[in-house]
């Protein structure tokens, strides 16, 4: 088995310019994802969310991209989880997507909020059932005793909505980051990357420059 320490990639796919990005990089973040889509990218709506707690210590994880546009950033998950309780205290926080397959990586910070109730409401309800119970069996982040306490919350649950209408949880929901700052990375040989970075100032315009990778 070869050591850690030797496993490098030269990335050799694509450059990125300055021109090429334009001038709305929510619309090329929505160009590059197509991209990715087209070429197969494995969970390629995954992304790392970064948010801070009030000791001002971070935590990062994985959650699923289900909406862009103008407005931001959505996924959904549970309010009252770690994420949830940061995000309530802090609301800044970063995304990041990986797309191996492209050799490529953009990073997004900005400031979360709640989506609207309807919002959240419509996204709940187009989710499959057992997702849906889900959303109620699991107290996220808190800590069980077993993995028996899931299955006997969602057998309970089942029995309970069995030909009904399963509710949104209040403590279930959307969050939206606005993004203030975007940066797109192609990865290019002998680690000279091109990295392309926009960010908005006050009066919401972008600007772009360059950074030494
Ligand atoms: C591929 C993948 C997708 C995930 N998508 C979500 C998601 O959309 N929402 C969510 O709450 N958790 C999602 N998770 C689980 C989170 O990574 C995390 O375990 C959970 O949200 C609890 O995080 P927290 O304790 O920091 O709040 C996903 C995990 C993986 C690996």
């Amino acid at each position: 088995m070869s050591s850690i320490a030797d496993i490098r990639t030269d990335y050799k796919r694509a450059s990125l310019d300055e021109l090429e990005v334009g001038t709305d990089p929510v619309a090329f973040f929505s160009q590059w994802f197509s991209e990715a889509e087209r070429a197969a990218v494995n969970e390629v709506n995954a992304m790392t969310l970064a948010t801070v707690d009030e000791q001002s210590r971070p935590h990062a994880r994985i959650v699923l991209l289900k909406g862009v546009s103008n407005e931001g950033f959505t996924f959904f998950t549970n309010y009252q989880s770690t994420k949830g309780r940061n995000i309530a205290v802090n609301p800044h926080a970063a995304l990041v997507f990986f797309w191996p397959e492209l050799e490529r990586q953009v990073r997004i910070e900005g400031t979360i909020e709640k989506v609207s109730a309807a919002e959240s409401d419509e996204y709940y309800h187009i989710r499959p059932r057992g997702s849906r119970l889900g959303a109620w069996a699991s107290p996220q982040s808190s800590v069980i005793a077993e993995r028996s306490v899931l299955e006997q919350n969602e057998k309970e649950l089942a029995a309970r909505y069995e030909g009904k209408e399963i509710p949104r949880p209040e403590h279930w929901g959307g969050y939206r980051l606005h993004p203030l700052r975007i940066e797109f990375w192609q990865g290019r040989p002998s680690r000279l990357h091109d990295r392309i970075c926009f960010e908005k100032d006050d009066s919401g315009n972008w600007s772009k420059f360059r950074l030494a990778p």
